[in-house]
């Protein structure tokens, strides 16, 4: 039966676990708070070591808490993070996305800093400050940076976080083996929606929209087993899920594969979910890192890594490119359509005018199309924010510390 104003606004009959206001993707003020207190307090990948493998190569990053940020390897061939922000005037450093600088000059007044962020050159220092301030006074803001959990680059702007390991605790315990071997970045796109981040986490983080992709639909969906796997939700707002065989080939006749991947059954699948926006998923023979970078409450930039092994032939890694490409790349069978269905929320919840609520109330033994991944998520978005989901406009500061 259709609804009438009223209605439509009523709050769904479920526990408020169980739903979220649609205000929480859409209301700039909440978004300005997600960047203080989730993407500025959370570890975030910002690049996979393999894409800065000789020392000064450097790579810039948009950290969604805000601060433009680079990961630069020294010359000691360590990979430290900085603001890409000159402590003079606040100029921007580094333009490039990526590059290689053994020093690193501001076009502005042309003061210098090595790797370690140290300043090396002040222009015309004594004449302008005499003996009050010199290049010990003027280093590169550092930032907390690991690498790890398959050779990404992690930073964290709080200087006061705990560790990666501690972050992360037991949620990449199913990846353990897979990603035991360095790997090497051999597909990035980017993609750009007007979409709130968390949209795109919730693709990631339940599989009843299988519906929304064909092939899994016709493949995926009717595997024995499909229906058995189990959601795991870890502390800190992880969740894993995993693993089963999808038979993509099984619409062009099973071909066997040449490639696999160490420690993965062929056809295997192992999804995990780290708050608050990536998502490792590994299939067959490549891993795909998604790493969700809001730029506003309804604009997004979603960086697609996709990995093979180090230690690859270029047969094998042509290969691994093209199963990625084949499923995942940006005119692969798979990423178009959850692109498309994260879009269309966007687009609805732009042009939201009154109260709405997004429905998260699957239940179904915490399997595949149970909603419990997205409750998961939830859970510690309330906790971090002090707000509910479903109702982010009653504050509730106590809670942020439960
Ligand atoms: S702003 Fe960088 S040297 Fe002046
Ligand atoms: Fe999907």
């Amino acid at each position: 039966m259709s609804r009438t104003e009223i209605e439509w606004k009523e709050r769904p009959k479920f526990p408020p676990t169980h739903f979220v206001d649609t205000g929480i993707y859409t209301d700039e003020q909440i978004f300005r708070e997600e960047q203080e207190k989730i993407f500025n307090k959370c570890w975030i990948i910002a690049c996979h070591e393999s894409e800065l493998p000789n020392a000064y190569d450097y790579r810039t990053f948009s950290h969604p808490g805000g601060e433009p940020i680079f990961v630069i390897r020294g010359e000691d061939m360590k990979v430290r993070s900085f603001y890409n922000i000159c402590p003079h005037r606040g100029n921007t450093l580094l333009y490039d996305p990526v590059g290689n600088a053994k020093r690193i000059t501001c076009i502005f007044h042309a003061w210098s800093f090595n790797p370690k962020g140290d300043c090396i050159d002040i222009t015309r220092g004594k004449e302008g400050y005499q003996e009050r301030f010199g290049c010990k006074d003027a280093g590169l803001r550092e930032v907390k940076s690991a690498i790890g959990y398959g050779g990404f680059v992690w930073v964290n702007v709080d200087d006061d976080s705990c560790t990666l390991e501690e972050y992360i605790g037991d949620a990449m315990g199913m990846l353990d083996e897979n990603l035991s071997m360095p790997l090497e970045v051999i597909h990035y796109h980017k993609a750009i929606v007007n979409t709130n981040y968390k949209l795109w986490h919730d693709t990631n983080s339940e599989f009843y929209h299988d519906y929304v992709h064909y092939f899994n639909r016709i493949t995926g969906m009717i595997q024995p087993g499909y229906f058995d796997r189990k959601y795991t939700g870890y502390p800190n707002g992880h969740a894993s899920v995993g693993s089963m065989a999808i038979k993509y080939d099984a619409y062009e006749g099973s071909k066997e594969r040449g490639v696999g991947w160490p420690g993965l059954a062929p056809g295997g699948w192992i999804l995990i979910d780290i708050f608050p926006g990536m998502t490792y998923n590994l299939r067959t023979s490549v891993l795909r890192m998604d790493t969700a970078i809001p730029l506003g409450p309804n604009k997004l930039l979603i960086e697609f890594r996709g990995l093979g092994l180090k230690s690859d032939t270029p047969e094998q890694r042509a290969e691994r490119i093209r199963d990625h490409n084949q499923i995942w790349g940006p005119f692969g069978r798979n990423l178009h359509e959850d692109l498309l269905a994260v879009h269309g929320q966007g687009l609805a919840m732009r042009e939201r005018t009154d109260s709405k609520w997004v429905i998260h109330g699957r239940e179904e033994n915490s399997t595949i199309h149970d909603e419990i991944g997205m409750r998961h998520f939830y859970a510690e978005w309330s906790k971090r924010m002090g707000r509910m989901a479903s109702d982010p406009y009653v504050k509730k500061e106590d809670s942020a510390a439960a």
